[in-house]
């Protein structure tokens, strides 16, 4: 199957027709394929655009299956021709990237000087305080909530 090659489907059909799959063919995938696969997943939304996810592709067998027994030894692991592993960047908020945010968001006339000053000037903090929650009660983060 090639990228060109997909079934559209509307949003409902899509949405009511999905299910997890646990069983995979072990047919390669296409690379343009795959490469739109992550395209699409990229385009998901995140806080300010920051886009804190790295892939990792695994496609090697070895390695699929070294990956296994940490998935609870779920047969699908190894035997998927892909597997992907979605990671989430902690260093998403270094000054660096949000220069580049802000840098994307301006090509789309969605940042202007006050927004980027505030993503500047806000982003570090709003990330910092999350390892504070850590050290809650779980009753008081329900409390709070
Ligand atoms: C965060 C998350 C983790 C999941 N982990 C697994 C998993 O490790 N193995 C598995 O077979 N299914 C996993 N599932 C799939 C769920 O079991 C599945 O979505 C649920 O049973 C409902 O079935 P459906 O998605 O086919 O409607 C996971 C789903 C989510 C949302």
């Amino acid at each position: 199957m090639t990228a060109k090659a997909q079934t559209q489907l509307d949003l409902k059909a899509a949405i009511e027709a999905r299910r997890a799959a646990r069983s995979f063919r072990r047919d390669p995938i296409a690379p343009a394929l795959l490469q739109e696969i992550l395209r699409l997943g990229t385009r998901a939304p995140s806080g300010f655009n920051l886009q804190p996810w790295r892939f990792i592709v695994v496609q090697d067998p070895d390695k699929k299956q070294q990956l296994h027994q940490y998935a609870f030894n779920q047969r699908q692991v190894a035997e998927a021709p892909v597997v992907l592993i979605c990671c989430g960047d902690r260093q998403t908020t270094n000054q660096e990237n949000i220069e580049a945010v802000i840098a994307l968001g301006r090509e789309h006339n969605a940042v202007n000087d006050d927004f980027a000053n505030y993503m500047r000037n806000s982003i570090p903090s709003f990330f910092e305080i999350i390892p504070a929650l850590a050290r809650w009660k779980l009753g008081s983060i329900a409390m709070s909530c």
